[in-house]
């Protein structure tokens, strides 16, 4: 289980370079670290000439320390008229520094301050996991990987064209130069990839050898004679699986079924990629189906072990925050309000396995720390029963202003069809075709993402991942009876049922049921009733005056959520489910990575009841997958999402028979 990330600190040496007293070591040769970069690392490399007129040029790191190696390389991007259109930096750090001990360290650059200040600027939280840090509009992308190289590098998905491997001296940090890392290079290392290291080490340069690369000596930089220089060119034959290659679409056009959170999110991604994306949806406008409720709360979650979901809405959450403030940097805020999330347990036995996970996990105060119910009641005016985890980053929005922001951010990239139903979809001549009522062709594109929730298994067969229906319906207070309420928290409280802060009529809003998707789509006055009494869970304070309140006078918002069978949502290219039954008997030992897939067919589904942490994540994960971009997440997290999850397991428990016609990608 991943334990907290112990931040270095900002030392200098007596020669005045930045000094780890854990390593015994100096982050960089005492010639000049920028030098270093420019000699070592670009140049070893062949860099800037190597990235010239490429779509995608993607780099991986060893260590990322106070990133010097990273800034030289963004500045000589910036400088190079012939650069890759996108640059990736993928870096791993176990000792990530805070961002005001970078601020510290990088007070000595010149030159480099202006790039040094955006990277602070952006720089996470020491969380470990994936974090996806853009820059130049999308044309420099961070992905820092923070956590130990031993448990990051397996699970890296990435193609990689270079290498800078720049652990501290092989004498002293053993762990960053040992053949399992040499081969979990190798792992990522696209055909020719070149590699370049400080070091002459012979046991270095005998372990890449192995791992398949052709190693060569370069003349070293400042008072080394050598450094080491490699190509990935194995002996062996082609690997079982290949890093993904960097895609090339003749036709940089997608369609995109779905205005909702998910839909928009995706839409933005792959605007922002130059792509033109056609947007079609039922309804007259975007979000007007369960994403246009305007009280939708985020916040992480948090288990002992730190499962799969925590790991998953934490890099979620994460990938929202930064979306929304880019896209409220570039003229289009989304109205996020980010007052902080207050979440109790039901009862004293749960408060305290709350108590337990946050000891053992030991995460950053400003993600998730504990809050009594003194500090509740006496700085955010919240009555609640017993105290809790107090989510200082977590807040809440109305979507239907994020999807807005994203179409807006789109721009003329994105041509939106409204009131347009797609009855069906269908592939012909390397492209999806999506159909009207009336057997018209609406769109056609080499890419289709399947984003319209609950009525995708219509579209698409689905006979292997079950989505349910799960009604739920939020209630909103009128003012005066708000008022009679008294006191109200100023942040989000949430545990069995939540409640938002006050809206500035003086309405306020409780939430919210979940329950089986019967009947019509309106509020029913049993229901309110029902989140009344979630209510005064949350706050007994308010029982006496909400039990003689006029619940026919209530209003509120009905919504149908999506939920696959483990709630996690689906995200993903589709796979072939009829090429997949008629392979059957030989896939019962395959990986996901072995299920054949509809070609330019994905889906952004399920995201049940946090379509706020989904949706955005989802995206850029779907926009990465089709660029053959490094992933913003590690390898078990994007296959706990994949949506040939359940048919693989059908296929391991020989569940799948030949009997499902052609795949011809036909379907009504
Ligand atoms: C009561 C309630 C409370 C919630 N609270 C929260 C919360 O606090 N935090 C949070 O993060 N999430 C919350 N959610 C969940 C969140 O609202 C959803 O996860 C999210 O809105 C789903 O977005 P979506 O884009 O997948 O689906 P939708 O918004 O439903 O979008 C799907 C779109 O597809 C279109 N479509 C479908 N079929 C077709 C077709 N054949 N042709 C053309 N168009 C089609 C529809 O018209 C629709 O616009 C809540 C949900 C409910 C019901
Ligand atoms: C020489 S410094 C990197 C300098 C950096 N490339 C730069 O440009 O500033 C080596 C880095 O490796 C990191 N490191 C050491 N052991 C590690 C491990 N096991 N996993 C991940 N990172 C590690 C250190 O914390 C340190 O930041």
């Amino acid at each position: 289980m991943p334990r907290a990330l112990e931040p270095a600190e900002p030392i200098l040496s007596a020669e005045g370079i930045p000094y780890s007293p854990r390593y015994d070591d100096v982050y960089h040769s005492p010639e000049g670290g920028l030098a270093q970069a420019h000699h070592v690392f670009l140049g070893g490399n062949g860099l800037p000439q190597a990235w010239a007129g490429r779509e995608q040029f993607v780099i991986v790191e060893t260590g990322f320390g106070q990133g010097l190696n990273f800034l030289a390389t963004w500045q000589a991007w910036r400088d190079d008229p012939q650069r890759c259109a996108r640059l990736h930096f993928v870096s791993i750090e176990k000792h990530p520094f805070t961002r005001e001990g970078l601020a510290q360290l990088h007070a000595r650059l010149t030159d480099l301050l202006p790039l040094a200040g955006q990277l602070q600027a952006a720089w996470p939280e020491a969380l470990p996991g994936l974090h996806r840090l853009v820059f130049e509009d999308g044309g420099v992308t961070l992905t820092l990987a923070l956590g130990d190289i031993e448990t990051v590098l397996p699970r890296l998905v990435a193609g990689a064209d270079a290498f800078y491997l720049d652990g501290f001296a092989p004498s002293r940090n053993a762990e960053m130069w040992s053949p399992t890392v040499f081969r979990g290079l190798a792992r990522l290392a696209r055909p020719g990839a070149t590699l370049a290291t400080f070091t002459a080490a012979g046991f270095v340069r005998r372990g890449l050898q192995q791992a398949g690369f052709d190693v060569r000596k370069a003349p070293g930089f400042g008072g080394k004679w050598n450094m080491t220089i490699a190509t990935f060119r194995p002996m062996w034959k082609a690997r079982r699986y290949a890093p993904s290659p960097a895609a090339h679409w003749e036709v940089r056009h997608a369609i995109v079924i779905g205005a909702g959170l998910a839909g928009c999110a995706v839409t933005e991604r792959l605007a922002a990629r130059g792509w033109r994306v056609t947007l079609l949806d039922a309804h007259d406008g975007p979000a007007r189906q369960t994403s246009s409720h305007r009280a939708a709360a985020m916040h992480a979650h948090i288990s002992p072990d730190d499962s799969l979901l925590s790991r998953l809405s934490r890099a979620g959450n994460q990938y929202a925050l930064r979306a929304w403030a880019a896209l409220a940097a570039a003229g289009h805020p989304v109205g996020w309000h980010g007052c902080g999330v207050l979440q109790i347990g039901e009862n004293e036995a749960e408060a305290e396995a709350q108590r337990i996970a946050l000891d053992l996990l030991g995460l950053p105060q400003a993600f998730v720390r504990w809050m009594t119910p003194d500090e509740a009641a006496s700085r955010h005016g919240a009555g609640v029963p017993r105290g809790g985890l107090w989510f200082q980053q977590g807040g809440w929005v109305a979507p239907p202003d994020i999807c807005h922001a994203q179409l807006r951010r789109a721009g003329e990239a994105v041509h939106a069809q409204f009131g347009a139903h797609v009855e069906r979809i269908r592939r012909r001549d390397d492209a999806w075709e999506a159909i009207g009522r009336d057997g018209a062709v609406l769109a056609s594109a080499p890419v289709l993402i399947l984003a319209n929730a609950h009525e995708a298994p219509r579209l698409a067969p689905m006979r292997h991942q079950v989505v349910r229906r799960v009604r739920g319906q939020l209630t909103t207070l009128a003012p005066d009876q708000a008022k009679a309420l008294g006191q109200w928290p100023d942040c989000v409280v949430t545990g069995a049922g939540y409640l938002l802060p006050r809206a500035e009529d003086g309405s306020v809003r409780v939430g919210s049921s979940y329950e089986a998707d019967e009947g019509p789509l309106v509020a029913r006055t049993e229901v309110h009733a029902e989140n009344l009494k979630r209510l005064s869970g949350l706050l007994p304070g308010v029982g006496a005056a909400v039990g003689v309140m006029d619940v026919s006078r209530m209003s509120g918002y009905v919504g149908v959520r999506t939920v696959s069978h483990n709630r996690l949502p689906l995200i993903g290219q589709m796979p072939d489910e009829a090429a997949a039954a008629a392979a059957a008997p030989a896939l019962r030992g395959a990986h996901l990575r072995d299920i054949p897939r509809m070609p330019g067919l994905y889906a952004a589904l399920a995201y049940g009841s946090r379509g706020l942490t989904w949706a955005g994540l989802g995206a850029e994960l779907l926009a990465s997958q089709i660029e053959g971009e490094p992933l913003p997440l590690e390898a078990d997290l994007a296959d706990a999402m994949d949506p040939a999850r359940l048919l693989l397991r059908a296929l391991r428990h020989g569940r799948v028979v030949h009997d499902e016609g052609h795949s011809d990608g036909q379907s009504g």
